[in-house]
């Protein structure tokens, strides 16, 4: 798996089309995509461009990810699931299927399936059951591995006491402001991979208010960056890769997206890579949130399967 990849969420239809396409023009060999960002049919088309006979790349030089999303947990649903995302990539098979949460919300069509107050409708489908059924994905040559996204490290075990075939990723939040340094050793002990997601600390994520802190726009990394001659980004993924984590940072800028891939030719001294590890303030970005009682409170906080109340 390419160590960086090109990330797909929050990419507006419009627009992804030509990011994967600039991506895969500069280099990139790695999209992460997901059923539930609801653009695989225009990454589709791009890849159609680039990859098959008399293209200019061989399906087998380009990693693709995609997510099982949580209202397709049932066993009965998953190759369905897995399927669509294939024909909406235009691909045969994918690379790396990621279960997108531990939750999972009741069967349909619906990507949010709500009651009339506004709340979640759940399943009591557990993640186990769901692992096995995407076991048979690889089973069925439909995908070439597996893996979690959204676990904390109990769950990580869970999966791995009972798995015929083992995750081989957890793809989780992870940049400066949310370090993550011990699920990554956790997940590092038992050989499971840790990818990035909102690498750059998502300062686009649709939730964001103005009063949370700015990763990119932090004067720390600024006066870094200007010692290396490199932008902000470019030294918070240079970070990600030196501590051996696969990032995918996302972009629809040609220019971001070519930038973001130039990050093989300098590295970090060991005091730098120590000082964006302090900026750690064990901040999640990433938990859908909810308006109750005046307060924004974490959505699913009540599923019994919400991983985010473990430490780590
Ligand atoms: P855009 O897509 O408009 O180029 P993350 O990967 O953490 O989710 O962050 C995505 C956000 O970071 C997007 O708003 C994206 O903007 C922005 N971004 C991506 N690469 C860069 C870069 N090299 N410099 C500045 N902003 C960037």
């Amino acid at each position: 798996m390419p160590v960086v990849g090109l990330g797909t969420w929050k990419s507006a239809p419009g627009q992804v089309k030509q990011a994967v396409l600039a991506a895969l023009g500069c280099g990139y060999r790695h999209i992460d995509c997901a059923a539930a960002y609801g653009n695989e049919q225009e990454v589709g088309e791009a890849l159609a461009l680039w990859i098959g006979p008399g293209k200019a790349l061989h399906r087998k030089e380009v990693f693709v990810t995609s997510k099982l999303w949580n209202t397709k947990h049932h066993p009965e649903d998953v190759e369905e699931a897995c399927r669509t995302s294939l024909a909406h990539l235009g691909l045969s098979y994918l690379d790396l299927y990621l279960m997108h949460w531990p939750m999972a919300f009741q069967r349909g069509k619906d990507l949010m399936p709500r009651r009339e107050d506004g709340s979640i409708c759940y399943s009591d489908i557990h993640y186990r059951e769901t692992w096995m059924a995407m076991e048979s994905l690889i089973d069925k040559g439909l995908v070439k591995a597996i893996g979690l996204s959204n676990f904390n490290a109990r769950q990580t075990n869970d999966i791995i006491s009972m798995a015929r075939h083992k995750p081989v990723v957890n793809q989780v939040e992870c940049h400066p402001y949310l370090s993550q340094t011990d699920l990554l050793s956790h997940c590092r002990s038992v050989a499971v991979c840790v990818t990035a997601y909102s690498p750059l600390g998502s300062g686009d994520r649709p939730w964001a208010s103005p009063d949370e802190p700015s990763l990119l726009e932090d004067p720390r990394l600024a006066a870094i960056a200007q010692r290396y001659q490199k932008t902000p980004a470019q030294v918070i993924l240079r970070w990600h890769v030196q501590r051996g984590v696969v990032c995918i940072p996302k972009s629809v800028t040609p220019s971001r997206i070519q930038q973001n891939l130039e990050v093989f030719e300098f590295s970090l001294s060991k005091e730098d890579m120590k000082l964006i590890e302090s900026f750690n303030r064990r901040e999640r970005f990433i938990v859908p949130t909810v308006e109750r009682e005046g307060k924004r409170v974490w959505r699913d906080a009540e599923h019994p399967h919400f991983p985010f109340h473990d430490p780590y």
